[in-house]
């Protein structure tokens, strides 16, 4: 299994490192909502999902399915416009995979990003979240299995899995961008269904301030990889528990998404000449 993916990583690096135009360093995970960053990359080159051999190909709504790399910001980087869920059916390798190979492309750091719901009631849609830490209520980790050394390490400490030093420097950013910015801990969840209010209510006595069906895998595997990861969330409905808690409508959740999604263009803009 860990040796697959090293052979899954090889021959997906040999198909897509000669179409990169060379070394990136920044990877860019684009969310629900944040997919339209993508076309703001400078001199672009597009790699659909489909042309590198053994990567799953995104289905989700809103999630275009390639990679995009070229200039943002000054910063040479790499996007995934649409990421993989393991709501699709991917695995957690599957998912893990694109990851292992942005690392191959060059990139140290990562970003990324998501659609969540509002556990905390200070929250309101179209709220950003600077992610503090993940609580992974998945039941499942990329890692399972026999661990192959030149991918990362058996054990990963996972104490600070979202870099402090990223995480000041998005503060500040954010501050000089006059993006406000939440903070607080996402709870992931394998979806598709929206939660139960008791399950909500469950994932905020937890501990978390925001929950989504997304993030957790891609973050496990980028710090195996040795990545440094900045995780922000567009809080697009709240999901609160209460009695207070209405419907969710993937209307709503999308447009309140694309709202937060441009707070967080924004602070991406400051942000990444630091980077
Ligand atoms: N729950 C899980 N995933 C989500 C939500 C939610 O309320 N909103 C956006 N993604």
């Amino acid at each position: 299994m860990a040796q697959a993916m090293l052979e899954r990583v090889n021959a997906a690096a040999a198909a897509a490192l000669p179409r990169i135009g060379g070394q990136v360093e920044v990877a860019l995970i684009l969310g629900t909502g944040l997919g339209g960053l993508a076309e703001r990359i400078a001199d672009a080159r597009h790699i659909p999902y489909a042309e590198i051999p053994g990567l799953a190909v995104a289905t989700a709504p809103g999630h275009a399915g390639r990679f995009v790399t070229g200039t943002l910001s000054g910063r040479r980087v790499v996007a995934m416009q649409g990421r993989l869920h393991l709501y699709e059916g991917w695995s957690p390798a599957d998912i893990a995979l694109p990851v292992y190979l942005m690392r191959r492309m060059g990139a140290g750091r990562l970003v990324v990003t998501n659609a969540a719901g509002g556990l905390n009631p200070g929250f309101r849609p179209g709220d950003v979240m600077l992610i503090e830490d993940h609580i992974n209520l998945t039941g499942t980790n990329p890692l399972v299995g026999p661990n192959a050394a030149e991918l990362g390490l058996r054990f990963p400490d996972m104490s600070r899995a979202y870099d402090p030093a990223l995480r000041a420097a998005a503060l500040a950013a954010a501050a000089r961008a006059g993006v406000a910015l939440q903070r607080g801990i996402y709870a992931g969840v394998l979806g598709p269904v929206l939660e139960t209010s008791a399950e909500r209510r469950f994932c905020r006595m937890a501990g978390g301030d925001a929950v989504g069906m997304s993030t957790v895998m891609d973050v496990i595997a980028a710090v195996h990889a040795g990545f440094s990861v900045l995780g922000l969330s567009a809080i697009s409905n709240a999901a609160t528990g209460g009695p207070e808690q209405q419907p969710d409508t993937i209307e709503a959740v999308l447009a309140n998404a694309a709202a937060a999604g441009g707070r967080i263009e924004r602070l991406l803009d400051e942000l990444l000449p630091d980077l």
